[in-house]
């Protein structure tokens, strides 16, 4: 597995392997890795001839100062997992390199861009305001931001994202037209602890008995989803609440359903060929988690 540092020995590594006439499929990431990121890397394996990750703690979609500081960094060991993966090439850029003025030399020297900055001011309409959009602010523009600098380096055929995010994949989505972008979005299934709990860099941050305790989310999730036939939106909403306020360590931050393209808020319940996404959040001991079940 070859390790890339800057943009220019990136966009020189897929460019040949484009002239080549080989597929790339790329998986961009924050590190720390776990199965989850691993799952993606085996679906782009398993879908194009090379297969390109990028390990990357992007500053600009932290709104928490200290959620950046503490996320965790395990360079080395994610770097193992990727090759034991399969992964041909990883790209593990500085700060200075993803966001600076050395970007106008990059030009000079023929890397293609559009607008460095694009993403960042993108409408995402009401995907971009409800859940994660109402509760971290400029979170998605910071992660547009991001993801349009890495498609425009690694210009991939498709590029993998996990439904952990749900809202990230719409927002992805959203982006690859608003821009015009060629890449295929592909979606790919939560990976799961053995309790249920969805696979998270930040995990890692749960002490013990908080991370046995975190169980309880996709419990949540789960009944819900058993439920969905007999209860009604308030009522579903309610369980929830109430089911998830039995664990006196974790507060809720919000349990929404939502219609699965759109994400507005589902009102009447089934609604006639939607399909309904719940999505959920959740403080427990300082760490923030999310996770989402796909309802009919
Ligand atoms: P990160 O949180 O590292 O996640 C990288 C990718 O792995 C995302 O597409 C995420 O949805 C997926 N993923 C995480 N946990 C998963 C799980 N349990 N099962 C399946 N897939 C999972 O998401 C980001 O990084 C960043 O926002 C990024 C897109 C890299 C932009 O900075």
């Amino acid at each position: 597995m070859i390790i890339l540092n800057s943009k220019l020995q990136l966009s020189a590594y897929t460019d040949n392997v484009r002239n080549q006439h080989n597929s790339i499929g790329f998986v961009p990431t924050m590190g720390a890795l776990h199965s989850g990121h691993i799952s993606l890397v085996d679906m782009a394996k398993y879908q194009c001839d090379k297969v390109v990750c990028s390990i990357f703690v992007n500053p600009t979609q932290f709104n928490d100062l200290n959620d950046l500081k503490n996320y965790p960094r395990t360079i080395e060991v994610d770097c193992q997992m990727l090759e034991k993966a399969g992964c041909d090439a990883v790209f593990i850029p500085d700060v200075q390199e993803m966001y600076s003025t050395q970007e106008l030399e990059l030009k000079k020297q023929g890397v293609e861009d559009k607008s460095w900055t694009e993403g960042k001011d993108i409408d995402f309409g009401i995907i971009g305001r409800v859940m994660e959009g109402a509760h971290r602010p400029g979170h998605f523009n910071g992660v547009a931001q991001i993801v349009s600098k890495l498609f425009r380096l690694v210009k991939p055929d498709k590029a993998y994202f996990g439904q952990k995010d749900f809202q990230q994949l719409a927002i992805i989505r959203s982006m690859v037209k608003q821009l015009d972008m060629k890449v295929e979005i592909i979606s790919c299934p939560i990976i799961r602890e053995k309790n249920g709990l969805a696979m998270s860099s930040r995990n890692e941050r749960l002490t013990p008995l908080e991370r046995e305790r975190a169980a309880i989310i996709s419990q949540t999730l789960f009944q819900v989803k058993e439920l969905q036939k007999q209860k009604n939106i308030t009522e579903l909403k309610d369980f929830a609440e109430n089911f998830i306020k039995t664990e006196p360590l974790i507060q809720l931050e919000y349990f929404e359903i939502s219609n699965s393209e759109t994400l507005e808020p589902v009102i009447n319940y089934p609604q006639a060929n939607k399909s309904a996404v719940a999505c959920i959040a959740v403080k427990l001991g300082g760490v923030r988690l999310i996770d989402n079940i796909l309802l009919y």
